[in-house]
């Protein structure tokens, strides 16, 4: 049985790349593990279940910054990609995949 600390609901990943970060991805990165430790959304706090994970280029670069998330779903693997992301998206989406709700659309792309 893993330890608790392995329990996840979901996995988000922020692009680290060149582009991303003249776009604020860094700072982005920085305030998503704040956020989410204050809102006990991270997967290390009682209750929490959100994994935060710094990426290379996820292949969009001209529309950063990009974040993907994927999350285990009873169908299979979920997976959402944002464009554009900022501080409220991606919390809207790290609380939507804690709570087993759908993802929010807005800036959403790809698969
Ligand atoms: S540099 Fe971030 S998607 Fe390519």
């Amino acid at each position: 049985m893993p330890p608790p600390y392995f329990k996840t609901s979901a996995h988000l990943l922020v692009c680290q790349h060149t582009n991303c970060r003249a776009r604020g991805s860094d700072l982005l990165y920085k305030a998503l593990w704040n956020a989410l430790d204050t809102s006990r959304l991270a997967y290390y706090k009682t209750g929490g279940s959100v994994r935060l994970t710094e990426s290379g280029c996820l292949g969009a670069c001209s529309y950063g910054p990009v974040m993907c998330v994927y999350r285990r779903q009873d169908s299979g693997l979920e997976e959402g990609w944002y464009a554009v992301t900022d501080l409220p998206l991606a919390m809207r989406v790290a609380q939507a995949a804690h709570d087993g709700k759908e993802l929010p659309t807005d800036r959403k792309y790809g698969p």
